[in-house]
């Protein structure tokens, strides 16, 4: 039938100019032109009237067919031509990720800040405020203040770095309890204060003339020696293990009456006597003792009324001893060998 073949040829020229639209907008042009309501298809509907009935019943399955299969071709070559379309994307949007990246050198946490962290934490824990001190301070807070007046012989423990005649770099943290007191005006206290002392010591395996210290201080009514050596007790078995043995030894210090010093029993030898403790079984790890009578006086408080103890810990000493560190100067050289040594968990 003349009518179906024109449909049919129709038909082939829409399906070629399909296959041959080569992207997506040419395939839209195609689109526009022969699948619209006003296309040449669609108006080869009009031939149908000039058949006879079985005719009109052929012509209506072969319009169908062509239109099945060209809609068909057409989705099908628009699948196609949108994958093409993402994969292009995807070939110019991807990300060379063939150059190696840098290798960042993870360092450790200074021993010295993990000891001095966990001093805080253990006072934090009990209640203690963290103040902190300056680094230069005045021969009177360094000295006078700690009871030890000029020409006094303890100055000679403390050999120290002057400024000028009446400021120095601080021989020791506990210039900082006189700051906390006279600001408490008179009220009770519970501080610890952290960090730096510097003194004229020649530097070797044990000394440095720069050193950290944890200076403490409880003021209130009735404190006694008791409460100092329970303190001390529980934070030095804290620190070291509930089974070390803690040793109290009177000593001497111009800010403290009385003074002690404080040992634990040797890790290495458990008290027996080795190298480590020279022979004695005990290492010192700290100075201590009840705040003078003087010092109070001065800071404001009535040492009838009020009573305190202090301490004071040597960072490098308890880092070298948890650590088994066997020169203090390694904590300070920043060998990246020593350092890494030292990851925090
Ligand atoms: N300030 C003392 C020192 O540096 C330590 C200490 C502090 C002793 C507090 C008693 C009380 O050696």
């Amino acid at each position: 039938m003349e009518e179906i073949e024109k449909v049919q040829a129709l038909k082939e020229k829409i399906i070629s100019l399909i296959e041959n639209a080569s992207n997506v907008n040419e395939l839209k042009t195609v689109q526009e032109t022969h699948l619209s309501k006003k296309s040449e298809l669609n108006s080869m509907m009009s031939l149908i009237r000039n058949l006879n009935n079985e005719d009109k019943i052929l012509f209506g399955q072969a319009m169908n067919n062509a239109r099945n299969e060209i809609n068909t071709k057409y989705n099908e070559k628009l699948n196609y031509l949108n994958e093409l379309l993402i994969k292009e994307k995807l070939e110019k949007e991807s990300i060379d990720i063939t150059l190696p990246g840098m290798n960042y050198q993870l360092g450790g946490i200074n021993p010295f800040y993990q000891i001095q962290d966990e001093i805080m934490d253990i006072f934090v824990s009990m209640g203690y405020e963290i103040v902190e001190g300056p680094d230069v301070e005045t021969d009177y807070y360094n000295f006078e203040r700690m009871n030890i007046p000029a020409n006094h012989p303890a100055r000679e423990m403390q050999d120290s770095f002057y400024i000028n005649p009446t400021t120095l770099l601080r021989t020791h943290t506990s210039p900082a309890q006189a700051h906390a007191m006279d600001k408490a005006n008179g009220k009770p206290l519970r501080i610890v204060c952290p960090g730096k002392c510097f003194r004229r010591d020649d530097d070797d395996v044990t000394h440095s003339h720069q050193f950290g210290q944890v200076e403490g201080l409880v003021v209130d009514k009735n404190i006694n020696l008791g409460n100092l050596k329970a303190t001390l007790e529980l934070v030095l078995r804290k620190m070291f293990g509930e089974k070390r043995e803690v040793r109290f030894r009177g000593s001497y210090f111009p800010f403290t009456e009385p003074s002690v010093e404080v040992d634990i029993s040797c890790m290495e030898c458990k008290g027996k006597g080795c190298p480590t403790c020279k022979g004695t079984g005990y290492i010192e790890i700290l100075g201590a003792g009840m705040v003078h009578p003087n010092v109070l006086k001065m800071a404001g408080y009535d040492p009838d009324v009020y009573s305190g103890f202090a301490f004071g810990i040597g960072i490098e000493r308890v880092a070298m001893l948890r650590y088994g560190i066997d020169d203090i100067r390694r904590i300070y050289t920043g060998d990246v060998r020593f350092i890494k040594q030292f990851k925090r968990n």
